[in-house]
């Protein structure tokens, strides 16, 4: 349970808010660069930390990343025309490069000066690891993040984005929350009988949250039998990021939990392997070249909000299919990722923390409520430079799954795992079938 002025200080992340200046120390992740294309790209909206921006790429490929609005008189720059070494405004063809600055001003006279004082309200943009990311923060932005799925070749890495109409933080304490998993994204006995229990006998996982300087991570323990614990270990790094284990066959899934508003958030499913090719077996596409976990997308509608929202949403409950809820699986509805989408976004658009119960199985969000809040708060009072932002070598983490003898420590025994210093996973034998 959290304070209402906490509960607002923790979630809500416009210009001058405690969490907002933050998010802004952060480079953070605005759209695929495929998504975006190559020089000379059409301009494209998004949303971010409340502003809305249009990103485009300039004839050498550099990144712009401006406020929508044109500096002369608040036309939309999105219908800019993207020319040689600029952007130009429709209205009166004020043209700006990626830096802002306004390069020409064709409707001024020819011994004008005033374009040399003129700059479009620009961010800094930059492409990293297959992404366009933004730096939404004053002065010199840090190193960009230094994800092991950065450094990947393409072939061994895949994205998928969608819309979630509530706040980060609420969608990003769903991937920190293990005992929900047997439940929400449970399957029924196949026998019929209603019984969950297929994943896993245990339901009550006990948790073992370590504080670590990129954030926190957890090993959480079910009992497997008189010998063997099942381990699943799970990651949350500075500001927005998790990894969630995997199933066994050493590919890392991980979330980012893109603030657009205080009431939209852009999910990012991240997965790579640290060796092996995965283009044919994607389980992610966001081109349209394999499955979408949240199944099929609507068309795209213009502003900042009108990409990646999926057809089964609130107006429709999520396509949930009584039958198979009575059969088959939890809840009837249809992916694990709508699965969190429909319970998450159920909340409202921000959860009232101040009503709610936690018990022990919530201890990894207690957790990392209080980081997150303990770094805004430093920040806000004392302009202490939150953690990983002068460290982008500290991302170099990854989530695991496995089953440990009793009474042997999983940090040590998955830690070579965990910080990328081997390649192969953890052994993994499973006692319960699933
Ligand atoms: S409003 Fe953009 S050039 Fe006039
Ligand atoms: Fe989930």
């Amino acid at each position: 349970m959290l304070s209402t002025a906490d509960n607002e200080m923790l979630t809500q992340v416009g210009k001058g808010t405690p969490m907002g200046e933050l998010m802004r120390r952060y480079w953070l992740p605005v759209m695929p660069v495929e998504e975006l294309g190559g020089p000379d790209c059409d301009p494209q909206r998004f949303r971010l930390l409340g502003e809305d921006l249009i990103v485009f790429r300039d004839s050498n490929g550099d990144v712009g990343v401006f406020s929508e609005t044109c500096p002369h008189r608040g036309a939309s720059l999105f219908y800019g025309r993207n020319e040689q070494g600029g952007l130009r405004c429709v209205y009166h063809g004020w043209k700006y490069d990626v830096t802002g600055q306004c390069v020409d001003m064709p409707n001024e006279p020819g011994e004008s000066n005033f374009k040399d004082k003129i700059r479009a309200w620009a961010y800094r943009g930059a492409i990293h690891g297959g992404v366009v990311w933004a730096y939404l923060g004053e002065g010199e932005p840090p190193g960009l993040p230094d994800f092991e799925w950065t450094v990947m070749p393409e072939e061994q890495r895949n994205f998928s984005l969608a819309q979630r109409a509530c706040n980060w933080m609420q969608g990003l304490e769903g991937d920190i929350d293990t005992s929900h998993l047997f439940f929400l994204h449970g399957r029924l006995d196949p026998d019929g009988s209603g019984n969950i229990g297929v994943w896993h006998n245990d339901k009550h996982p006990t948790l073992e949250v370590v504080p670590t300087k990129y954030g926190v991570v957890y090993g959480a323990n079910r009992e497997e039998n008189e010998e063997t614990t099942y381990w699943r270990i799970t990651q949350f790094l500075f500001p927005v990021f998790t990894f969630f284990p995997a199933a066994p066959g050493g590919t890392v899934p991980g979330h980012m939990w893109v603030p657009m508003d205080d009431h939209h958030t852009m999910v990012w499913t991240v997965s790579w392997h640290p060796t092996q090719n995965i283009a044919d077996s994607r389980r992610f596409g966001v081109l349209g070249n394999a499955t979408h976990p949240a199944g099929e997308l609507l068309p795209d509608t213009a502003g900042g909000l009108g990409r990646f929202r999926p057809r089964a949403n609130k107006t429709n409950d999520y396509e949930i299919d009584r039958g198979r809820q009575r059969t088959e699986t939890f809840t009837g509805i249809a992916t694990v990722f709508l699965q969190d989408q429909a319970v998450t976004e159920s909340m409202g658009p921000v959860q009232n923390r101040s009503i709610e119960h936690l018990g022990r199985s919530d201890g990894m969000i207690i957790q990392v409520r209080r980081r997150l809040l303990n770094a805004a708060k430093a920040l806000h009072y004392d302009n202490v430079t939150p953690p990983c932002v002068d460290n982008p070598e500290w991302y170099r983490v990854r989530s695991a799954i496995g089953t440990l003898p009793k009474g042997e420590s999983w940090y040590e025994h998955m830690h070579d795992w965990l910080y990328a210093k081997v390649d192969e996973p953890p052994a993994l034998e499973l006692a319960v079938p699933r």
